[in-house]
């Protein structure tokens, strides 16, 4: 599988980082994909295809809803341990190393595809959004949830990259709602629901730990934050609770389905 630098960061560092992801993530907390479910009339027996799938939580939550899951993942080490967790919770799942942007898989092949906070590390999430409509039959339903920035505010949106890209050196960038929106009407994919929910990062030490953030990167995000501009900190909502950094991420939430 040959991996362009963005797939090789990101594959490089999720299989150091793979301990981090599964219990005791925040992302173990799938409230997010329970709530876009409403929306998706979902049948057990569905074939689901769960898109870097990282520790496994929005994929092991379909597989108990019985649906016929593969999990897929460009770093062979997060699939083994979303693998032996669903083993511990008795689910059936198969597991495939690709890269989101060229499924392995036949056209028309797939009911269902989801993919939940990992858009921001691809190198082509146009290209993702194309694979994604090619595999999925007609009225085959695709889910998307990452972190995204609306159209509007470029200080923000410099901040909150820089922030990342230290914070994370595989992250590559979020998408506004609206470019969403354009590259799946743009694949044929009619979308359904597509909104910015407001969500939180609870603590940066946390964060900078589940990253393995180098130290002089963490010093380099402290400097952002002390020196963020007032409008920009009230954007993010970046404030203290409990002697914890806080701030919000505007969460995308798409759902859409295959003319
Ligand atoms: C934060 S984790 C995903 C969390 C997970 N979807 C969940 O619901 O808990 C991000 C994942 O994206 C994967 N990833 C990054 N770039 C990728 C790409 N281009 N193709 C496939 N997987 C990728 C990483 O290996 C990592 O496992």
């Amino acid at each position: 599988m040959k991996l362009d630098p963005i797939q090789a960061a990101a594959a490089a560092q999720f299989d150091r980082q793979s301990a981090h992801y599964g219990k005791g993530h925040i992302l173990e907390q799938t409230a997010d994909i329970d709530s876009a479910l409403q929306h998706i009339p979902l049948a057990a027996g569905w074939r689901a295809l769960d898109v870097a799938t990282g520790g496994g939580h929005t994929g092991l939550l379909l597989a108990a809803r019985g649906c016929e899951v593969t999990l897929g993942d460009i770093a062979p080490k997060m699939l083994e341990r979303a693998a032996a967790l669903a083993a511990e919770r008795g689910l059936r799942v198969a597991t495939r190393v690709f890269p989101a942007e060229a499924m392995p898989f036949d056209d028309g092949s797939i009911d269902l595809v989801s993919c939940r906070v990992a858009p921001h590390h691809f190198s082509d999430p146009e290209g993702f959004v194309c694979e994604t409509a090619r595999v999925l039959r007609p009225g085959g339903f695709f889910l998307l949830i990452d972190g995204s920035i609306a159209d509007g505010n470029p200080a923000a949106e410099a901040w909150l990259h820089r922030v990342e890209k230290l914070r994370d050196p595989s992250h590559h960038r979020f998408w506004s709602d609206a470019t969403w929106r354009r590259w799946c009407e743009a694949a044929g994919l009619a979308v359904r629901i597509c909104e910015l929910q407001p969500m939180k990062q609870p603590d940066l030490e946390w964060y900078f730990t589940a990253a393995a953030t180098p130290a002089e990167n963490r010093e380099k995000v402290r400097e952002a934050i002390h020196t963020v501009a007032p409008a920009v900190k009230e954007f993010m909502r970046l404030g203290e609770e409990d002697g914890k950094t806080v701030w919000w991420w505007q969460r995308l939430v798409l759902v859409a389905t295959k003319q």
